[in-house]
């Protein structure tokens, strides 16, 4: 009846143990994925560049911040779309300006978003 018990405890603290270890290996798993579906100008891309970029590239801001390259409206920004530079300096491709300048490379994420909109026509939309 003893040894009985005892293994019961046993099998019950293996189990214990086990769903503690497995919650453990899941939890890191969950990571939000990078949704490309449905990048627009207004939205996504514009939240890109204001977060990064306006600080140096705005209108409204001395050319030496930026070397004079506006990136803050779409037909400023078109240009440096329809050529490759606006993805080259963000993607960091050798040759290139790296962008942000002297700050750390914006998100993989949000560099393919950025490649997306390109890829998809570079729309005003
Ligand atoms: C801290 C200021 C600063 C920030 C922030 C910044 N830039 Fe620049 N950017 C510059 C300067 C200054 C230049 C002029 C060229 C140079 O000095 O490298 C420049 C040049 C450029 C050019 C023209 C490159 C060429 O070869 O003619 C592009 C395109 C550009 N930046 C895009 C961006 C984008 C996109 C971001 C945000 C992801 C960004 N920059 C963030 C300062 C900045």
């Amino acid at each position: 009846m003893k040894k009985i018990v005892i293994a019961s405890l046993a099998c019950i603290a293996v189990i214990v143990l086990f769903s503690c270890e497995y919650k453990k290996e899941v939890a890191p798993v969950i990571t939000p994925a990078c949704d490309t579906s449905n990048v627009r100008y207004s939205v996504e891309i514009v939240n890109i560049l204001s977060a990064n970029c306006y600080s140096c590239h705005a209108s409204s801001i001395a050319n030496s911040s930026g070397g004079g390259n506006k990136l803050d409206n779409y037909t400023t920004l078109k240009p440096y779309a329809s050529s490759g530079l606006l993805y080259n300096v963000v993607n960091h491709t050798p040759g290139y300006d790296f962008m942000p300048k002297n700050l750390p490379q914006i998100s993989s994420c949000d560099i393919a978003k950025i490649r997306t909109w390109i890829r998809n026509g570079y729309l005003n939309n």
